[in-house]
């Protein structure tokens, strides 16, 4: 490939210079001797105005959440938050992601003490001492937002509420790793660091996706492990942090369902989840 001059366009796809955009970087990155830029095989690399798409449905996306926040309590049906989330969603416009994606049901994802992620809405009705986390991802005008939260209904033990609060913080130890070529395994480093300190396990049967203009697109995002896994986060790549977080053994089952991943010591999990765009001194959360 011709190597760029100055007053080519930028490779980063935003219609600028490469001078006035990513030559200086592209120059410091040398001077650190990466030759190359092992970003894996169908990465899509956002321009301005796709990021744009994606931080307004992102926006939406966290405004959901809210709507769930203001809502949800005890004797409430997982059903009635999927009903929430479905009605808020087109109301504004958009489509929930999840409803009919490979077959799955329902416009969000409800999982519930020892269900780690995927759990589908039904009659179960919430009770004091549950933690719950509602995952909801928004087609707005083509572009994937994606994010989840825990909820504790009412008081839960002081142990189910430290592993909601010790989640929170592996997906933000997570996300304080990212910025432009940083080798993605910073990200899962970082939070199984955490999750073990506070003895915490990290879930390895799902990670964190490339986001935005598909629902799942590469790379695929450990959550644990290797600090090098040799692939470096660019600007303008858009993904999520989602680190699922068991109190007993990391190991996943999957229920008959062909969804539910549950814990296989039936142990309580949580999870958080952010979509966040790599920028150019670091690193922007989409759905805060
Ligand atoms: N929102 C989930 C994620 O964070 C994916 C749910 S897919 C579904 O990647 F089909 F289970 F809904
Ligand atoms: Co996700
Ligand atoms: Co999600």
């Amino acid at each position: 490939m011709r190597k760029l001059s100055r007053n080519d366009p930028c490779w980063c796809g935003s219609g600028n210079k490469y001078k006035k955009c990513h030559m200086n970087s592209d120059l410091e990155r040398a001077r650190m001797g990466m030759k190359d830029i092992p970003v894996p095989r169908g990465v899509i690399i956002k321009t301005p105005e796709q990021i744009e798409g994606i931080r307004r449905s992102c926006r939406l996306t966290r405004e959901i959440l809210d709507r769930v926040e203001e809502s949800i309590k005890a004797g409430v049906t997982t059903e009635e938050i999927d009903m929430w989330v479905h009605d808020y969603t087109v109301s504004h416009h958009a489509v929930p992601a999840t409803l009919g994606y490979n077959g799955y049901p329902k416009s969000v994802c409800t999982s519930l003490n020892n269900v780690i992620c995927h759990g589908i809405p039904d009659q179960t009705v919430l009770k004091e001492g549950d933690i719950i986390n509602v995952d909801v991802t928004t087609i707005l005008d083509g572009y994937y937002g994606d994010a989840s939260r825990m909820f504790i209904i009412g008081k839960a033990s002081p142990d189910a509420e430290k592993l909601v609060r010790v989640a929170r913080e592996c997906m933000m130890f997570g996300i304080e790793q990212i910025k432009p070529f940083a080798d993605i395994g910073e990200i899962g480093y970082a939070i199984e660091q955490h999750a073990s300190n506070e003895g915490f396990s990290v879930v390895r049967d799902y990670g964190g996706h490339g986001v935005g203009i598909k629902f799942h697109e590469e790379p695929h995002i450990h959550h644990f492990g290797s600090r090098k896994r040799g692939i470096i986060m660019v600007p303008n790549m858009t993904f999520t942090v989602e680190p699922m977080i068991n109190a007993g053994r990391y190991e996943s089952r999957l229920l008959k369902d062909g969804w539910t991943a549950v814990t296989i010591d039936g142990q309580l999990s949580a999870q958080w989840e952010h979509t966040v765009v790599v920028t150019d001194d670091g690193v922007e959360i989409l759905t805060a």
